[in-house]
């Protein structure tokens, strides 16, 4: 059986996306009705955490474990990796004693030397470049929300801010769906060009589009989504004052933003957010606002792509 890993929703094709979310949504719809078939029986999950996480880390632990499965927690530090131990014999070894790895890692090659040399399935749950999980559960989330009338092709996305991990992959997903992504930032903080060659190769596919501007005003005017994501983030702290002075007042998602905005324009987050800074108290508590439904399902998100990627491996008794 081919081996496939998580690492970048640039590895896939739009059907296969949209087939792990379809079956997402099965999983979901099981779920609700209080029948979570047990999948992943006796499968475990290794989940490496180089940085801290709440939604990551709990949504694949309790995935796993309601699918039927387990899940062992290696918190920062906790393992040989890429110290005292090459990160290919981690990955070997990772690879002889589970059905699966997740991990967040501080450099995107780490995740990639960990694909190289694992025989097991590897799941990206966030690197410096970008968040793929994240994404598909993004995109789930704007399907469940669906303006009337509208198909997934028809869907404006505005992602306001910083050209983050998150913001490549929305940007890349979106784009590779034939959605329309608009991104609003001062120049110094928009997506580099590599990034924007992507996107622009995938709305050549998809008949998706992208705009960059740094006029936050006219990139809400068609909006469905607005969307944002914190301005720094650790390791940035020095940054603080000049990151701050670029974004405030201008590029923070408030009430007087969403007036530019359709009347039917939800607000998400793929959170942490800072309250106050990249969005007022008054968005995140809004009728507007959907970030815990979108929180709630990368639960979902993780059991789809978890499926997708381990159930055909598990060896069963033959009948
Ligand atoms: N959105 C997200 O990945 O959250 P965590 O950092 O809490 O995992």
């Amino acid at each position: 059986m081919t081996l496939r890993h998580f690492i970048d929703t640039q590895d896939f094709t739009k059907q296969e996306l949209l087939d792990l979310i379809a079956l997402t949504r099965l999983i979901k719809e099981a779920d609700k009705q209080g029948c979570t078939p047990k999948l992943l029986q006796d499968a475990s999950l290794a989940m490496i955490f180089e940085e801290p996480s709440t939604r990551t880390r709990v949504s694949f632990e309790v995935a796993m474990t309601e699918l039927g499965g387990h899940a062992l927690y290696l918190k920062p530090g906790e393992i040989h990796l890429g110290v005292r131990e090459s990160l290919a014999d981690t990955a070997r070894v990772l690879s002889r004693m589970v059905d699966v790895i997740m991990a967040r890692t501080l450099k995107h090659e780490t995740i990639l030397g960990l694909a190289q040399a694992a025989t097991v399935p590897v799941i990206n749950g966030l690197t410096d470049y970008n968040h793929p999980t994240q994404v598909v559960c993004d995109v789930l989330t704007m399907m469940e929300h669906m303006p009337e009338g509208k198909r997934l092709e028809d869907l404006r996305v505005t992602f306001i801010g910083d050209a983050t991990n998150v913001l490549s992959s929305l940007m890349l997903i979106c784009t590779r769906l034939g959605m329309h992504f608009t991104h609003a930032a001062p120049k110094r903080y928009q997506p580099p060009e590599t990034w924007v060659k992507m996107a622009l190769e995938n709305c050549k596919i998809s008949g998706g589009t992208l705009r960059i501007t740094e006029d936050p005003i006219e990139a809400v005017r068609d909006a469905d989504f607005i969307y944002t994501d914190l301005w720094w983030w650790v390791g940035q702290e020095a940054e603080i004052p000049e990151r701050s002075k670029a974004f405030m007042p201008r590029y923070q998602v408030n009430m007087d933003l969403f007036k530019h905005a359709p009347a039917h324009c939800k607000f998400m987050h793929c959170l942490p957010a800072s309250r106050g800074v990249e969005v007022t108290d008054e968005v995140m508590d809004s009728e507007r606002s959907i970030i815990f439904d979108q929180a709630e399902n990368r639960l979902h998100t993780e059991k789809g792509i978890l499926v997708w990627l381990v159930y055909p491996r598990l060896k069963r008794p033959s009948t």
